[in-house]
């Protein structure tokens, strides 16, 4: 098993090209089931998360084909489909659910095993499996299966309610109901960039969606949709996560192909935190203020608030700021699991169920840690580029499912980093 090694100390200057989003093209891959003609998804990002949806899609009869630049993702999907999504590989990803909406809708019928937990909360499905009954599913578990199917052989259209703004429900339902029959609106829908993306990608194939990037979502079903081609939308999570780089080390990093609309309630809390983020030609550039972090409240929300996705990498600078910072994380239930890691470097963190006191430290000392999903690696690794000493950051694997290149991007902004075998 691989591990990441970095030494602490030295400014970061330089640039970081931004990747498209993970869990943008995640949702854009299955949408290929919707159709018989290609679909063409260019600025996808080089991870193993999108291995495991090419093996997914291919395991379904669709025809998978990463382009030489790797970042160019040819599909078909024209002949006869399984409609049966296999455990072995949903579940090493949650977001293999995201195929149960478009099966439903191109066959009428699926079976789809449920994913399973993950370490960060249980993580149901109930919000996309109720939104489907309200659009004619009958859907039963057995086996650890879901099987969905279409009364009449086709969905129809439905209002449907949201408890809460799930963005996998809003993209199962968004992506089913292009092909149902009659109008579907989804009210209290996630409003996050990567549904917008879909919805954008989805109009370029045919559907009509109207208010993607709002609250309510509407969408009139037709009885095809065709082939497109569709950049996917720059990673707000992995811009984030750098442009905290020079926030945690000094120095100056632009993320080219950065966006203040796609992380607007991060900057804030930047801003409050005494880092400038200034807008360029190419992208967004940060710099501290001066040379302490001051401390900030955070609470996770669904967007536009601040995203969950963030939190573990914005705990690990906050350990090094002055003062006491609270952060609530209102999304998942189990989402500090960094923090134990982080006291190993002496950070001051007090965990109260969803809520986590941060007493700043000013430095942190490098320790060997272990990465426990995919948000917290990286926040060791930058957490390590700021403190005394050598960080070791074992379990490197989960980063390889959200982060391409991380040693060659951090590397070339300066970072003394390096990925070891045991
Ligand atoms: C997506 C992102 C993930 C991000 C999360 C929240 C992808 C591939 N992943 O995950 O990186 O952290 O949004 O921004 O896009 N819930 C239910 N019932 C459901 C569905 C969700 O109770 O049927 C709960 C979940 O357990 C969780 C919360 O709702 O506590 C948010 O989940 P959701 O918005 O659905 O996140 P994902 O789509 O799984």
């Amino acid at each position: 098993m691989d591990s990441i090694v970095v030494q602490g100390g030295g400014e970061l200057n330089g640039q970081i090209p931004i990747a498209g989003a993970k869990n943008a093209c995640l949702t854009l891959m299955p949408a290929t089931l919707l159709s018989e003609e290609p679909l063409t998804l260019t600025n996808a990002p080089r991870l193993s998360d999108i291995k495991t949806m090419t093996a997914l899609l291919q395991s379904l009869g669709a025809e998978v084909a990463t382009m030489q630049d790797g970042k160019t993702l040819a599909m078909s999907c024209h002949s006869d489909i399984n409609t049966r999504a296999e455990y072995e590989i949903v579940r090493k990803m949650r977001a293999s659910n995201l195929v149960l909406g478009p099966l439903l809708a191109r066959e009428g019928h699926a079976e789809v095993s449920l994913p399973g937990g993950c370490a960060i909360g249980a993580r149901p499905m109930d919000i996309h499996t109720d939104g489907l009954g309200l659009m004619g599913a009958e859907i039963e578990l057995r086996d650890g299966y879901l099987h969905a199917k279409a009364q009449g052989g086709r969905l129809k259209g439905a209002v449907i309610d949201f408890p809460f703004a799930s963005v996998g429900a809003t993209e199962n339902i968004m992506m089913a109901a292009t092909l149902a029959k009659g109008t579907t609106v989804i009210n209290n829908a996630a409003r996050e960039p990567e549904i917008v993306d879909l919805a954008d990608c989805l109009r370029k194939m045919g559907a009509q969606i109207d208010g993607d990037g709002t609250s309510t979502i509407t969408i009139q079903g037709v009885d095809r949709l065709n082939g497109a081609t569709h950049p996917v939308v720059t990673d707000r999570i992995e811009l984030g996560t750098y442009m905290l780089a020079p926030a945690f080390c000094g120095g100056e990093v632009e993320c080219l192909g950065g966006r203040l609309d796609l992380v607007g309630a991060f900057v804030q809390k930047l801003d409050m935190a005494g880092i400038d983020v200034t807008e360029t030609a190419k992208g967004l550039k940060v710099k501290r203020r001066t040379d302490e972090i001051k401390a900030v409240d955070i609470t996770t929300e669904p967007f536009p608030g601040f995203p969950t996705d963030l939190q573990a990498q914005m705990m690990a600078l906050l350990c090094t700021a002055i003062g006491t910072s609270v952060l609530e994380e209102k999304i998942f239930e189990n989402r500090f699991m960094h923090a134990p890691e982080l006291i190993r470097m002496g950070a001051d963190i007090e965990v109260h169920g969803g809520n986590a006191t941060v007493k700043g430290v000013g430095k942190l000392k490098g320790a060997p840690v272990m990465a426990t999903d995919l948000r917290a690696s990286i926040s060791l690794i930058l957490a390590g580029l700021a403190a005394t000493g050598e960080t070791k950051v074992s379990r490197v694997y989960h980063l390889d499912r959200g982060y391409e290149h991380v040693v060659r991007k951090l590397s070339a902004v300066g970072a003394k980093i390096e990925r070891v075998s045991e």
